[in-house]
């Protein structure tokens, strides 16, 4: 065989927001999206190492790179980086990588995960290896942690590798354990871009915050703040006050999560409603990642009446999630795309079983 294809899709976190970090290790549960990278891998000759990556998607030549150059700060250094390592475990000869995507980069949905995930399937099946999802998901986060330079947790990789279609996927980001999670058919996945682009490899602000948690955790001397619960969070006052405001939100954040999967698994929707309300008033107030551009996205669903709308992924900009009951979702969304002209359905997504019927 000389060329393989392989897809890998975006994802969408309903809750677990920045929890993810080495220093936080907790609980995440993200969901696949209909969005995907598709790529297209092809030996052809040449000296080994070298690579040519081209996209669709791009309006750019094809991009000469070889395996043992430093990143380049272009979006071909997270194919790259993939490809080292595939390379420290198969020997690959001189490749040609073309890059298909629909995953709207900058929305915080993990293009990057989707295009490393899509790009170390490739490799497996254009030479054979017996990678499992686990490890194709750990290979993609080491390029873009360790090559790409993001400092970013395990989240996003495993949604996009491990992560099934209309299933939320509960991952324990510190011991990697995960199970699948079925979600309400009434309710639907609303997603709508806020009309100003996330940036995580070049934004300060999650490096920032990346660096604020690694100093909470430090000074309270534990070996990751997601050890902590409720009852701990008075020590956070011997803090910095906004390293203490980071720590509680990771810390409630974590909590978070496992309340709303129990909340899901006893079909309690208002508890539901109110713990997505509550991450979004914590990413907003303690971890101050959020804009008033999706906080105005956010108030508008809340003044419609669906409470369950948060900011979503990475931050500094992107987009909200919201939990729309399935009858309301055309006058949830004429509702707030009114009363906020400059963003863009990104998707909704029907979340099991059902058909993507709102797809913009
Ligand atoms: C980005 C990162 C993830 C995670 C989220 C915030 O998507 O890539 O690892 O930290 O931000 O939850």
């Amino acid at each position: 065989m000389n060329s393989f294809s392989a897809k890998a899709p975006a994802r969408a976190n309903i809750i677990g927001e920045h929890t993810d970090y080495a220093t936080n290790a907790g609980h995440v549960l993200p969901t696949p999206l209909p969005f995907h990278t598709t790529i297209k891998l092809e030996k052809v000759t040449g000296t080994a190492g070298r690579v040519t990556i081209s996209s669709e998607n791009f309006d750019e030549p094809p991009c000469q790179r070889l395996l043992m150059e430093t990143p380049r700060g272009h979006w071909t250094d997270y194919v790259v980086g993939c490809l080292r390592i595939a390379a420290t475990r198969v020997e690959l000869p001189a490749l040609t990588v073309a890059v298909k995507s629909d995953v709207p980069i900058g929305s915080g949905i993990s293009s990057s995960a989707a295009l490393c995930v899509a790009v170390v399937r490739a490799v497996k099946g254009l030479f054979g290896t017996r990678w499992n999802d686990e490890e194709i998901a750990l290979m993609a986060y080491e390029s873009e942690h360790d090559y790409v330079g993001v400092p970013c947790g395990k989240m996003d990789q495993f949604a996009s590798s491990v992560g099934r279609p209309g299933l939320a996927l509960l991952l324990d980001t510190k011991t990697l354990k995960h199970r699948n999670v079925p979600l309400p058919s009434n309710i639907v996945l609303m997603l709508v871009d806020c009309g100003k682009k996330h940036d995580l490899a070049k934004g300060s602000g999650y490096r920032q915050r990346v660096a604020e948690c690694t100093e909470a955790r430090d000074k309270l001397g534990v070996g990751t703040l997601c050890e902590l619960g409720y009852k701990d969070l008075p020590r956070l006052s011997a803090l910095p006050e906004n390293v203490a405001k980071r720590a509680r939100h990771v810390i409630t954040e974590n909590l978070r999560v496992l309340e709303f999967v129990a909340a899901l698994e006893r079909g309690d929707s208002e508890k539901q409603a109110d713990l997505i309300a509550a991450s979004h008033v914590s990413q907003r107030d303690d971890f101050e990642c959020s804009i008033p551009e999706i906080d105005a996205l956010v108030e508008s669903s809340i003044r419609f009446g669906v409470r369950g709308a948060r900011l979503v992924g990475g931050g500094f900009g992107g987009a909200i999630i919201a939990l729309v009951p399935r009858r309301k979702v055309a006058a949830w969304w004429s509702y707030v795309s009114r009363e906020n002209p400059n963003s863009k359905l990104i998707s909704t997504y029907a979340l099991k079983n059902t058909e993507n019927e709102y797809a913009a």
